[in-house]
């Protein structure tokens, strides 16, 4: 199965009423679990990879690694998406590189800390989509800033993100921008904010309507009844995987991400991209401190990352499950990027 873009994925899970897991990757068992359990369950997936990532691994390595992973399961067609891209420059290399899809992340400046206004946004935003769309790679774009409606602090995990307060006006998607922003820039996923954030402390306690805003989605859901809408954030940071951490040995505060009954809520409501980084690592965290605690004579790391990718493997699969997304490789239709560059086109055209 080739590589496809964001489009085409997020296309058929639309018309199926079902969303997709974006799982953020670095190395070779994370790609491994994923392709493995998605390959079980017969399901489309997208990998993803941060400019973090893509340092850490190396973009050769890493894009080689996801595509040859990819060829041994000929039957899950498969997404490498560019996570939040600070420039266009960024999402361009990206797709140098042999990335289908990218996100361009205009909510912050090029610096990763300093917020973009509308202006800036769209105008980096519209000029990703141009470009993406001429060689037929799909864009993600984002308004709102995601951060604690609890708090109003806009996060910033590993230097990226706003550090300070946000009003809980600067936190949610309006409705009425996100239009705007979506005929401006011609996204084909739109990431929206309702109080998620990125990392393990997302909420002080479980999410209620007033700390995890899902009646924001339902009115821009009403606006753009026919957007893609991408929920970053989305780890629900299991109490289960908590326990194996601090169980041995790792020290975490208390908790609470967000329940995967609120995100099959928001599937409901259009989210057809759903953003996850957070659980893998600690799936993956949590077997190896196991495996550590049992056996601290063990030095193999094939024994430790191995536990580690069956870890993730498993958790990937209850995601793809509980998402919609079993049962539905077989499906999808995959274009060559040509064809889609062709489709693009003639969209623009008849603009
Ligand atoms: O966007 C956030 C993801 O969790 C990626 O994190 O930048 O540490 O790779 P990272
Ligand atoms: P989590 O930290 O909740 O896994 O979110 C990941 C994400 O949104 C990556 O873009
Ligand atoms: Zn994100």
């Amino acid at each position: 199965m080739p590589i496809v873009t964001l489009r085409e994925l997020l296309d058929h899970a639309a018309e199926h009423d079902y969303a997709i897991p974006a799982f953020n990757v670095n190395n070779m068992e994370q790609i491994q679990a994923i392709l493995e359990a998605a390959n079980a369950v017969s399901a489309p997936v997208i990998l993803q990879a941060s400019r973090g990532a893509r340092s850490y691994a190396g973009d050769t390595v890493l894009a080689a690694l996801i595509r040859s992973t990819s060829n041994m399961y000929p039957n899950v067609p498969l997404c490498m998406h560019q996570d939040h891209g600070n420039s266009v420059a960024t999402c361009v290399s990206a797709i140098r590189h042999g990335f289908t899809s990218v996100m361009m992340d205009g909510t912050l400046q090029a610096d990763g800390k300093t917020l973009g206004d509308y202006d800036y946004n769209t105008s980096v935003t519209r000029e990703t989509v141009k470009i993406a769309h001429m060689v037929g790679a799909s864009v993600e774009g984002e308004i709102g800033h995601l951060g604690s409606l609890e708090t109003g602090q806009g996060e910033a995990e590993d230097g990226h993100g706003f550090e300070g307060t946000l009003t809980r006006d600067d936190l949610l998607t309006k409705p009425d921008e996100a239009a705007s922003f979506v005929r401006d820039t011609g996204v084909d996923a739109l990431a929206i904010a309702i109080g998620t954030s990125h990392g393990a402390y997302k909420f002080s306690r479980k999410p209620d309507g007033e700390t995890l805003a899902i009646a924001q989605l339902e009115k821009i859901r009403g606006r753009l009844p026919d957007t893609h809408f991408v929920l970053h954030g989305a780890s629900s940071v299991p109490e289960s995987l908590q326990d194996i951490v601090t169980s041995n040995g790792g020290e975490l505060r208390p908790a609470f991400g967000v329940p995967v009954e609120e995100i099959e809520a928001c599937i409901r409501l259009g989210v057809r991209k759903v953003n996850i980084d957070t659980d893998l690592r600690l799936a993956m965290t949590g077997a190896i401190r196991r495996v550590f605690t049992k056996t601290p004579e063990e030095f193999d790391p094939r024994k430790y990352l191995g536990e580690a990718r069956k870890a993730m493997a498993s958790l990937c699969r209850e995601r793809f499950e509980r998402f919609g997304a079993a049962g539905h490789a077989r499906g999808i239709t995959c274009l060559s990027m040509d064809e889609m560059a062709r489709r693009y086109t003639a969209k623009t055209a008849d603009a």
